[in-house]
């Protein structure tokens, strides 16, 4: 399925030097967004982390499961290189990197049923009505990443905006390629910066859990 892309931009920013350092090594764990993604993974089980941000949580969930490879998946270049340069610091090799758009990733390089499990971690919330239409768990997105999964595989979303959530379970109660809604935030589920900072603002995470269902 082709998915219509609004514009999209790097977000290059400013960088620390270990940020730098890292994104200046030749990181054997740094893909580049044409890599042929089934060659990479070759039958391993694969989970698609996607806008991961400096990537804390996918270290986290990297050392708790050593046998499943992660392809985290980001446009912000200051926070590849803090991921590259905590895949390296902790000795990882099952965090695999890519700097796209995580929609040109499912259109060019991943295959259908690939994706053993999903992860978007407070995704961005766009929360001003007219930008709403930016965000990125939109119906043709759904139907795209549902493709790309494995049937019975599951989406953990937490966002800390309530229309956000709201949004989401609008999307994916239409879509007939997936089942599921809120759960209590999992125990193993790391807490990240951007939740941190929402807690410091006063707003609460929701978790949703949906499983790739039978078509
Ligand atoms: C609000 S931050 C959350 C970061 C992290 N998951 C956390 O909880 O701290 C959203 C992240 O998603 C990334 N992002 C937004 N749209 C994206 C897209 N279409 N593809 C890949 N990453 C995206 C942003 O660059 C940003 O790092």
């Amino acid at each position: 399925m082709e998915v219509l892309l609004p514009t999209t931009k790097h977000r290059r920013g400013r960088r620390t030097a270990r940020q730098e350092a890292a994104l200046a090594s030749a990181s054997a764990y740094l893909l580049a967004g044409g890599a042929d993604l089934a060659a990479v993974f070759d039958g391993w089980p694969v989970v698609l982390d996607m806008g991961f941000g400096t990537g804390e949580a996918v270290i986290t969930y990297a050392e708790s499961d050593p046998a499943t490879r992660i392809l985290a998946v980001d446009m912000h270049t200051p926070g590849i290189g803090d991921l590259l340069a905590s895949i390296a610091e902790g000795g990882l090799s099952n965090v695999f990197v890519i700097e796209a758009d995580v929609r040109e990733v499912l259109t060019n390089g991943v295959h259908t049923g690939m994706i053993a499990g999903a992860r978007s971690l407070f995704p961005d919330p766009w929360p001003k009505k007219r930008h709403h239409r930016r965000r990125l768990i939109q119906p043709e997105f759904v139907e795209m990443l549902a493709d790309r999964m494995m049937i019975g595989a599951t989406w953990h979303i937490a966002t800390d905006w309530p229309d956000y959530a709201k949004h989401i379970e609008g999307v994916l109660a239409a879509s007939s390629q997936w089942l599921g809604g809120r759960v209590p935030r999992p125990h193993d589920r790391p807490l990240t910066r951007f939740e941190r900072r929402g807690l410091a603002a006063g707003r609460q995470p929701i978790d949703l859990r949906y499983a790739r269902a039978q078509s």
